[in-house]
């Protein structure tokens, strides 16, 4: 399976994907900005990189469309990728775009997640990986994994804590997409052949 991976900033999950490509390949990756440290962690795996000035949406994604009509990935990974895909854009990749939330969807979609659940009094947060459609953050859920919230938390805390969790959260569930474990036919989500309604959890993550 060839994967393209959208970034735009520091890239420890694009890092996590790089170091797990067994079923997989991590072929192209693309970031909307010049700065993203990502970018040297796909130069250091000698992946291609391009990036693409985001400022004005529509003249950013046709240039991604280009880029993606040559190489043609199977799955596109949206990993710490902080720009909004039109709706126009996602529906031509549709079941094959996944991005990575931190937070347990369908609770904070959007910004500053870690806080909110804070402010919430939450006592547990997670992080989410779903298919991208048009809504923001509201695609199709396929695997969550938790932590608990603790008295002494902070954002920067819970952002630490999660991080390494996410980080295997999506390893695992790209390597399962990749070896056909999951997959999306006819409006629904399988795992191992079996319909799944609820977002899978790995005892182990
Ligand atoms: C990750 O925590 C990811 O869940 C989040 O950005 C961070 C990127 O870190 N994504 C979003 O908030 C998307 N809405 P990374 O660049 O080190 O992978």
């Amino acid at each position: 399976m060839r994967i393209v991976v959208f970034i735009s900033g520091r890239g420890s999950n694009l890092r996590a994907l790089l170091e797990h490509q067994e079923n997989y390949t991590i072929c192209h990756v693309i970031s909307n900005r010049h700065q993203a440290a990502g970018l040297s962690i796909a130069q250091e795996y000698r992946v291609p990189t391009t990036v693409i000035s985001w400022h004005d949406g529509a003249k950013a994604e046709a240039q991604a469309l280009t880029l993606l009509n040559d190489i043609k990935p199977d799955l596109i990974v949206l990993a710490g990728f902080m720009r909004v895909l039109s709706a126009d854009f996602v529906t031509k990749f549709s079941h094959k775009i996944i991005n990575i939330h931190p937070s347990l969807l369908p609770l904070y979609p959007g910004l500053n997640t870690h806080q909110r659940a804070l402010n919430d009094q939450q006592i547990k947060h997670g992080a989410t990986v779903h298919f991208v459609d048009q809504n923001l953050d509201q695609g199709h859920r396929i695997s969550q994994c938790h932590i608990r919230i603790g008295p002494e938390d902070t954002a920067e805390t819970l952002a630490a804590r999660l991080l390494s969790k996410e980080h295997k959260l999506l390893t695992t569930t790209v390597d399962k997409i990749a070896t056909g474990q999951i997959y999306w036919q006819d409006k629904h989500l399988y795992y191992n052949n079996q319909v799944i309604t609820q977002p899978l959890v790995w005892p182990e993550i």
